[in-house]
């Protein structure tokens, strides 16, 4: 394999600055995070920064500051700020698909100027923003009435991916914002059991389906839309006439939309500069501004706006993305680490972690560099985890004293929700474990502690905690709607960080098409039996399993 890209640079791994961080590596083996703690006790408060309302404990991290200067080299070696400058600046950075990588624009503010090919973004971006905020605040007046002349109370997002998981996970995240008298579904799985158990109690004279999807050509989605117009219409006895009143589209696919039946009047743009992991704060958060509302939806995009301004101005030393990108690439490359775990103290973030799945894995889940040479380095880890007491009791077993070195996210807030209310008491319970479990995790405890406490010898290794596991701590006051804007941006940035030194395309997403395809092929054997070309010997004999069970 060559030693150098297409350009003429070093491949990563041959980069003297990578070479420098393996051998800081091997002198720092053997050095537990309790010496570390030893030699530096101002570690604590040294090791922090800030940003917004994010305050960022990082001293429990297998680091020193030569390992974070190394790691600021490596970053400038492998040109992150060039980079990040491209994508804010509007250049097609997502080279195996041409496209602008402008996210960020979703959330500037009227006055900035964002240019992509010489045309300012900025204004469209508003217009829809106007759009959005107009229709729901006629929603949530009761203004926009249905086909009979009903309040619309309900409201059904049907999307997947990119086009589903960020507002579903922000209107779980938010629901102490939402109008409390609206019922808001995420429809997704193309098993229709998931649009069964959505409709079935709701009333359809009552109900608006939102179908959220970038290319309006994902066959779930429209699979689903289709079964959705067909329920809205039996329920209503009702002719095409009334999809009108209970139908909108969020697309950057204005023909598909009307293809579909949909009034492209009810269709609300974005634009093919929005990759669908990154497309939550556009149009795809409809749902989520009509039951948050509009001042909170923007108070959102406040949030995720100054974390991109951070991220866009802030030194190295004291940029809180480029760290936590920085941190994954140590793990992953020097530590073997495979996985990453994100672990919420918040009910309310219950599935913050499934939609940072797809924003870390379809964004870094790659195997070639920019050039297409196959990587000789670890790239995107696998992210998992779920609010942290809950975990506690299930697989934390496995991050004190596995075998495996999962570095963990531990995401908390200083206050209760107002609204919880005597509930508010059980608060400091819960971050007394957010707190012990970091500890225990770095410190562990040693077999002289064990003994000291007279256990049995046998007993001793059982009882020992080896610690020494890296966590960062993310602590809030208040989870508001502008804190969960300054979350997001953070993750994002932080792939983004991830992508630039493994010197890989975050924007695109290959890798999912295949099964796709197949799935296309798949079908008509299952249905009519066809003879498939090209379906392997074991995916035949299932096929045949699948329909004698059906009795096909
Ligand atoms: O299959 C992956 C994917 O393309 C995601 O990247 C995207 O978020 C999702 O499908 C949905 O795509 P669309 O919004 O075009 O329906």
């Amino acid at each position: 394999m060559s030693e150098r890209n297409a350009q003429g640079t070093p491949r990563l791994d041959q980069r003297p600055e990578w070479h420098a961080l393996a051998k800081h590596r091997e002198e720092l083996s053997g050095t537990h995070l309790r010496d570390l703690f030893d030699r530096d006790p101002d570690r604590g408060s040294r090791y922090t920064l800030q940003v917004g309302d994010l305050h960022l404990d990082y001293s429990k991290q297998l680091v020193t500051d030569e390992t974070l200067d190394l790691l600021r080299e490596l970053a400038t070696a492998t040109k992150v700020f060039e980079l990040r400058d491209a994508m804010f600046g509007g250049e097609r950075i997502n080279v195996t698909e041409n496209r602008a990588v402008l996210h960020t624009a979703l959330r500037a503010p009227q006055s900035a100027t964002i240019s992509v090919d010489g045309q300012n973004v900025v204004p469209g971006v508003h217009a829809v923003l106007y759009k959005m905020t107009v229709f729901a605040d006629r929603i949530r007046s009761g203004e926009w009435t249905g086909h009979t002349g009903k309040r619309i109370r309900n409201i059904v997002n049907i999307g997947i991916g990119g086009s589903d998981l960020g507002p579903a996970m922000a209107y779980e995240v938010l629901r102490s914002y939402a109008d409390r008298d609206l019922t808001l579904r995420f429809v997704s799985n193309v098993d229709g059991a998931d649009l069964h158990e959505s409709v079935r109690d709701l009333d359809a004279a009552e109900t608006l389906f939102i179908i959220a999807s970038k290319t309006f050509t994902t066959i779930e989605t429209i699979t689903n839309a289709t079964s959705a117009r067909q329920w809205l219409l039996g329920e209503l006895g009702a002719g095409d006439e009334a999809v009108a009143k209970h139908f909108v589209a969020l697309s950057t696919n204005a023909e598909k939309v009307a293809e579909f039946g949909i009034d492209t009047t009810n269709m609300f743009e974005f634009w093919d500069w929005v990759g669908g992991r990154y497309s939550f704060d556009s149009a795809i958060g409809l749902s989520l501004m009509i039951a948050i509302g509009a001042e909170s939806f923007r108070s959102m995009l406040a949030g995720f706006h100054l974390v991109d301004e951070h991220f866009r101005t802030a030194p190295p030393e004291r940029n809180v993305p480029l760290l936590l990108g920085l941190l994954g690439v140590w793990y992953g490359g020097f530590h073997d680490a495979q996985a990453h775990a994100v672990l919420p103290y918040s009910h309310y973030l219950s599935r913050f972690t499934a939609y940072l799945q797809q924003l870390d894995m379809e964004s870094n889940g790659k195997s070639v560099d920019r050039d297409g040479n196959p990587v000789s380095w670890q790239t995107g880890p696998v992210v998992w985890g779920t609010p942290g007491t809950n975990g506690q009791h299930a697989y934390y077993q496995l991050l004190h004293q596995g075998t495996k070195l999962v570095p963990a996210d531990f995401i908390g807030f200083a206050r209760p929700l107002a609204e919880l209310g005597p509930l508010a008491g059980q608060h400091d319970l819960l971050m007394a474990n957010f707190f012990a479990q970091t500890q225990a995790l770095a410190f562990g405890k040693t077999p002289d502690e064990v003994r000291a406490e007279g256990v049995p010898e046998e007993l001793v290794p059982h009882k020992t905690f080896r610690g020494n596991h890296p966590t960062t701590t993310i602590l809030a006051n208040e989870l508001t709607p502008s804190v969960l804007g300054q979350l997001i941006a953070l993750y994002e940035h932080k792939v983004f960080v991830q992508g630039a030194v493994w010197n890989i395309d975050s924007f695109d997403q290959w890798g999912v098409e295949l099964g796709k395809v197949l799935a296309k092929r798949v079908e008509p054997a299952l249905t009519e039996g066809a003879d498939v070309p090209g379906l392997d010997p074991s995916t035949k004999a299932l096929v045949a399993k699948y329909r004698e069970l059906r009795g096909r």
